[in-house]
């Protein structure tokens, strides 16, 4: 039973976890200045948490598919290896300016390259096996993002994947088609013989999944 998870308990979750970094404190600032779409943005929680997995990880080869502002990418080049790099996919071109400002704030920004397109047609094209995949794009691709993906993660390699319980809709009596499409990701996930799955409620919903 769920009950005890109120807000004020989430809060406390957060106040118990979040610390100020700089640089994506600064991030986030910019971003709500610039965007009005400060909610597609991970945020300190999560950020925590993306950080933390990077540097359980310690990945060579990170991809990202949506950047946003370049907040998550920068939480998930935190634990690379020196040689490390990120490639993350954006296919808002607009964005371009204000993700390079943010990447120049921290010397990570270097090992992260943003691939400007749709990713339905970036995702075919890339050659490098990776340790870790941050999928956090348009939700009603998510299965073909997962199916390039899981083709170039390296066993015993880490996926994650963010917005999985779209506000706690995935249980609605009668869906919408944006749920309905979710919903079959998720128990395509779960019933995929190749990974370990573990759905974290946290925020909007992680999904956890580990290639075997
Ligand atoms: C929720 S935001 C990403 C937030 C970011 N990962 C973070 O946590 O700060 C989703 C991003 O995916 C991008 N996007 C949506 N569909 C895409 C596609 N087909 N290919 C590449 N990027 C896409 C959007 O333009 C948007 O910037």
């Amino acid at each position: 039973m769920l009950e005890h998870f109120t807000k004020e308990v989430i809060t406390y979750c957060e106040n118990h976890t979040n610390r100020s970094n700089d640089v994506l404190d600064r991030i986030e600032a910019s971003t709500r200045e610039h965007s009005n779409q400060i909610n597609m943005l991970s945020g300190a929680y999560q950020g925590s948490l993306l950080r933390m997995l990077s540097r359980l990880v310690e990945p060579r080869r990170v991809l990202e598919v949506g950047t946003f502002t370049g907040y998550s990418a920068v939480c998930l080049a935190e634990g690379m290896t020196e040689d490390g790099k990120v490639i993350s996919l954006e296919k808002d071109h607009n964005l371009k300016d204000l993700i390079e400002k943010h990447l120049s704030w921290t010397s990570l920004g270097k090992k992260i390259e943003v691939r400007y397109g749709d990713a339905k047609e970036l995702l075919p094209q890339l050659e490098d096996v990776f340790d870790l995949v941050f999928i956090d794009a348009a939700k009603r691709e998510y299965g073909l993002y997962y199916e390039e993906s899981i083709k170039r993660l390296r066993s015993g390699g880490l996926m994650i994947i963010d917005n999985v319980l779209w506000r706690g809709k995935v249980v609605d009596a009668e869906p919408d088609k944006k749920t309905q499409s979710i919903q079959k990701f998720n128990e395509m996930v779960a019933a995929d013989d190749r990974v370990e799955p573990f759905l974290m409620p946290i925020r909007d919903g992680v999904y956890l999944v580990q290639k075997k």
